[in-house]
Parts: C-alpha cells; structure tokens; sequence
C-alpha cells in the first residue's frame, strides 16, 4: 500500500500551538490541494489525538473539489476515546476505528486488533484486504512519527505556512521518542512549491 504523509506546519515547524488546538496554517491554495489529494487516496487516517483536538471531518469539500468523492476515514484509537457525535462519525462518508479493545462506536465499524499499541502492519493488511491501495495519514505527531519510525512512509508533504507559535510544548510534524543522529530517517527532496502565502515541500521517504 502507498503511504502518503501529509501536514501543515509554521515556519518554526509546529503544526499547532502549545494549547494543541486546530489551527489553519495552511493557504488556501494549500487547503485546496489537501483537499484534491483526499479526493483521490482510498483512505485518510489520524490519530484519536487529533479526533480530540481538532474534530476534523476529513472529508472532501464541495468548496475546493466540486463533486469529489471522499475517501474511507480511519482513526486509530487504541481505547476507544473517540467522542460520540465527532464531526468523523457524521457525513454518511464510511469510517473504520481500529482499537485494542472490543466495542462499538455509533457511525464506525470497529475493528478490534491485539494491543496494546495498534500493529500498523495489521491495519495496512486489512485495508489491503478491502482493496485499498493508497492511504494519506493527515497527524497529528505522534501518528506521524510511528508510520515514518516502522518505514512505512513513501511520500513525506509538509506545507510550511508563514506564521510561528513557538511553545516547547507546542506538537510537531513528528513527535514520538525521536531518534539519534545516526539513526535520522533520510528523505530526498522532490519538489518545493510556493502556494500562496507559504511553501510546500514533498520528499520521498528512502527505505533504509
Ligand atoms: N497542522 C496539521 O497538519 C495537523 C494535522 C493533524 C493534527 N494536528 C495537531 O496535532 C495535535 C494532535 O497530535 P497528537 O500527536 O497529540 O495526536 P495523534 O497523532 O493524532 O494521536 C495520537 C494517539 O493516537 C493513538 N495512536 C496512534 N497510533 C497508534 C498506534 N499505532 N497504536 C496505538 N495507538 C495509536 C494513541 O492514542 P491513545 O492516547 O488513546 O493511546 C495516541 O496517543 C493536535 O494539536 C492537532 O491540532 C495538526
């Protein structure tokens, strides 16, 4: 399956601020291809941090792709902490939750996996068995970080909007425990594209 990383950050590299709640970083021309890349994976995923934080929908907006198609929308979440009524549960657009533990989530399918961290390699089979070929994992950090740390990465975006929060504390595009020097996952840069107020940078992830 090809695994695309896509988020927004400021020009000091935090995708929120220290209060860890949503914030539009990126430009519109920025949101438009964001929501053109949506309209054409089979699947997006968060993490449950970021169902907390933000709410996002993550479906496709009429606004930027007249008539898209909105992928299948997943969240991992280990618990089953995702607040019912979130805006991921809504819009008739289909949603997989995957847990450790059983249960039932109204608006989702379930789908239970031994714990208690989720096996990424389980959920991409699975997605595999439904006959998905491309999921865009849209954060928040700490999601980020295990795909990227297991190898799983293929495409790494990251639109650097022109503003900074600083903070700390304050979530970046990859979080997690990080890694030493000689362990860095290394990229190759792909392109660099100014959109509207900011730049947007793609990289390819290289398989160690
Ligand atoms: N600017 C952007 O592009 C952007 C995009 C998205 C989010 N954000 C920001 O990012 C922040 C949220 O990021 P975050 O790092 O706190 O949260 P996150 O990555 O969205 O979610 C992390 C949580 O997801 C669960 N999880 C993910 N992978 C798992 C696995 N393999 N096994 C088990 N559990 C797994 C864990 O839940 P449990 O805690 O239940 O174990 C984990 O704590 C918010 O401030 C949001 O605004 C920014």
């Amino acid at each position: 399956m090809k695994v695309i990383l896509n988020c927004a950050m400021t020009a000091d590299g935090k995708i929120a601020s220290k209060e860890r709640k949503q914030a539009v970083i990126s430009s519109e021309e920025d949101m438009r291809r964001v929501h053109v890349l949506r309209s054409q994976v089979d699947a997006v995923l968060v993490g449950v941090g970021t169902v907390l934080a933000d709410d996002p929908s993550l479906s496709v907006k009429e606004k930027y792709v007249p008539g898209g198609r909105s992928p299948l929308r997943v969240v991992l979440d280990p618990g089953l902490r995702t607040p019912p009524g979130s805006r991921i549960l809504q819009d008739g657009v289909p949603t997989v939750i995957y847990s450790c533990v059983e249960g039932s989530v109204c608006g989702a399918e379930v789908v239970a996996l031994p714990g208690p961290v989720i096996p990424l390699c389980m959920v991409l089979d699975d997605m595999e068995k439904r006959g998905l070929e491309t999921l865009l994992v849209e954060g928040g950090g700490e999601t980020m970080w295990r795909f990227l740390d297991q190898g799983m990465v293929d495409e790494y975006n990251v639109f650097v909007g022109s503003m900074l929060f600083g903070g700390r504390s304050a979530p970046t595009p990859v979080d997690g425990e990080g890694r030493v020097v000689s362990e860095a996952m290394r990229l190759e840069l792909l392109s660099a594209e100014v959109l509207g107020n900011g730049v947007l940078l793609s990289y390819r992830v290289k398989k160690c």
